[in-house]
């Protein structure tokens, strides 16, 4: 029978995406094939893949629940039946099966679309609906929810059980970011999974048998995983949604723009939800050489500083009575072009920003140091070597044997985190968690992968390098290789916080609470005759400027972010500035126009060109 075709889902292509990826990564590694023929297609696949991977490799449609690419298989909802004829005790025999439980063997013949499998479908569906409470209207999944597109693609059109439906309480919460509404679940046991393999925490599993199973965290806990939100995303049916989103909006109000996570450095992509000109949510996007699907809860629940109303929506000034009081934009920049010209070059100095993209990081290096004159600019808060990592994040799972030493990964560099954790579990790869140097050195050999923190001393690093092991530095910031390849370095932080400079102009930093020597700071900061601040918000740095300026978030702007691996990738602008606030690099553009040095630049993007020309 001819294959009725309908429009996949966005998350259905990425999931066939991924299935028929492997399957060609396996194959070129030498994996046996096995021919089949599915819906009157004979294709080829590596042994080991699931009937269901190969119906996707032949373009069939097979609805499914529980069935995920990167988790294992159980076969809970029973969704993806399809007839399979094989060879079974000597006879060839065609039975209806869930076909995300079985490998495909030589000579199947699978075929997804005839009637009896639709029976079969619409049967499976009008059981999962007999429990399930008709919330569409008021449930935040309704509208990219995968139960009710396939409903509407294979389900009955009314249901036959006239019965009560269970009830349990609605909106549990469960963590910080995540509310259950029980009735809802199906017992797909993708967060389950999700909790067990993935994050590696355990922390969600089926409580109860039969009829009263639910899910949750162990009893009287809850569920507080540094990945939570992943469950949020990878749940069929909206029985796991997100605190933070709940009722902002309907998912086709909001809009979604391509981004990559600024919280650190790891560079997971992401897409940004806005509606309003307010972000809503921030969902994974696939990029498998990095965060694969996946985010932490940090990157994705830690962006409501973007909507803050105490977020910097004006340029300030100090009074003659020593108050910050707003001003405008041209007298702020008049004020700051006099102190430019009035100091010495040998005077000022410059922190730039391992938050602020490349653009903004390189227009800061060039205003100082070429049209200022002065050599006195760094942005490094704690000083650190610039070691290219010698494994990818992608390489790491398939390292034997993994030392970290002085982080907690899943805090610190959770994707990381993910990638070792994979490796332990996948390639059964041993992980020592050394506090120390001294404590790892011990287990460093040239077939040891080693993860270090930026904090050490150079000792330290020279010691782990002289072991041979494949040495990788985890850098902090979203952008931290980006302000060294912005050339915002050369000068000596501990000369620019010296107390002897009289002007400091500080671009996305707060030295007076991050800089290693915080009273340090704070003190050559009071010092300092002059002082600007580029912030969002009035930080403990800012509230001792002379001028401060507002700019904006990762979400208001374009620019490029280099992640921990050196990995250069764009953000886009999601949303309209906040106030008057503008992007650092509109800024130190306007300032050097000023300075009597215009320069061609209408967008990031012209920036980043003439950065990548100067590099040769
Ligand atoms: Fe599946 Fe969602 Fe229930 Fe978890 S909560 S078992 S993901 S339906
Ligand atoms: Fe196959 Fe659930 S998708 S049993």
């Amino acid at each position: 029978m001819a294959n009725e075709k309908r429009e996949q889902t966005p998350q259905e292509k990425a999931d066939a995406a991924k299935a028929v990826a492997d399957q060609d990564k396996a194959a070129t590694a030498g994996v046996e094939l096995v021919n089949l023929v599915v819906d009157g297609a004979p294709i080829a696949v590596p042994k080991g893949t699931l009937v269901i991977e190969a119906a996707f490799r032949a373009g069939s449609d097979v609805p499914y629940f529980c069935y995920h690419p990167r988790l294992t298989s159980v076969g809970a909802c029973r969704m993806c039946l399809a007839s399979v004829e094989l060879e079974m005790f000597g006879q060839r025999r065609a039975s209806i099966m869930a076909t995300c439980t079985i490998p495909c063997s030589e000579g199947m013949v699978v075929k997804t679309q005839t009637p009896e499998v639709k029976k079969a479908q619409n049967g499976i569906l009008e059981l999962l609906l007999a429990n399930h409470p008709l919330d569409c209207p008021i449930c935040d999944r309704g509208g990219e929810c995968p139960l009710q597109n396939m409903t509407i693609t294979y389900g009955p059109p009314t249901s036959r059980f006239t019965e009560e439906k269970r009830h349990y309480p609605k909106a549990k919460v469960i963590s910080d970011y995540v509310v259950l509404d029980r009735e809802r679940c199906i017992t797909c046991m993708r967060c389950t999974r999700f909790a067990d393999e993935i994050a590696g925490d355990g922390q969600l599993d089926l409580i109860n048998r039969g009829a009263q199973t639910e899910i949750g965290p162990f009893m009287g806990s809850s569920f507080d995983s540094n990945f939570s939100g992943n469950t949020i995303e990878i749940c069929p049916v909206g029985a796991l949604t997100s605190r933070q989103f709940r009722f902002k909006g309907r998912p086709w109000e909001v809009k979604s723009v391509d981004s990559v996570c600024s919280k650190c450095g790891n560079g997971c992509n992401i897409a940004v939800g806005h509606r309003l000109g307010e972000i809503v949510r921030i969902n994974g996007r696939i990029n498998e050489d990095i965060n694969e699907e996946w985010t932490c809860d940090k990157g994705k629940f830690g962006h409501e500083y973007v909507n803050s109303d105490e977020r910097l929506t004006t340029p300030l000034i100090r009074d003659l009575d020593g108050k910050l009081q707003p001003a405008s934009w041209d007298a702020a920049l008049t004020k700051i072009v006099e102190a430019l010209k009035h100091y010495k070059p040998e005077q000022i100095g410059g922190i730039g920003s391992t938050r602020a993209t490349l653009e903004d990081n390189y227009l800061f290096a060039k205003l100082l140091k070429t049209v200022v004159g002065t050599t006195n600019v760094d942005h490094q808060l704690h000083p650190y070597p610039f070691l290219p990592m010698q494994t990818s994040i992608a390489e790491l799972e398939s390292a034997k044997k993994i030392v970290s030493v002085g982080m907690k990964l899943e805090d610190d560099q959770p994707i990381v985190y993910l990638r070792v954790y994979k490796a332990t579990r996948k390639n059964n790869a041993s992980w020592i968690k050394a506090a120390t140097v001294a404590e790892a050195l011990p287990h460093l050999d040239s077939e040891t992968v080693v993860l270090l923190p930026h904090t050490l001393s150079e000792a330290d690093y020279a010691a782990v390098a002289a072991t041979g092991a494949k040495v990788n530095l985890l850098l902090p910031d979203c952008n931290s290789w980006g302000a060294k390849k912005a050339g915002v370095d050369g000068g000596e932080m501990a000369q620019i916080l010296s107390g002897n400079l009289k002007m400091l102009y500080i671009m996305g930093s707060d030295p007076v609470v991050r800089y290693h020597d915080p009273a340090k700071a704070q003190k050559a900061v009071k010092q300092a005759e002059f002082v600007v601040v580029q912030e969002l918000f009035l930080t403990e740095t800012a509230k001792l400027a002379d001028v401060v300026l507002p700019a904006v978030s990762f979400a208001e702007k374009d620019g490029t972010f280099v992640n921990i691996e050196g990995r250069e990738q764009k953000i886009k602008q999601a949303i309209a500035p906040r106030g008057d606030s503008r992007p650092d690099w509109r800024i130190l553009a306007d300032l050097m126009a000023r300075l009597g040095k215009p320069l061609p630049y209408f967008s990031a993007r012209d920036i980043y060109r003439e950065w990548k020309k100067a590099q040769g």
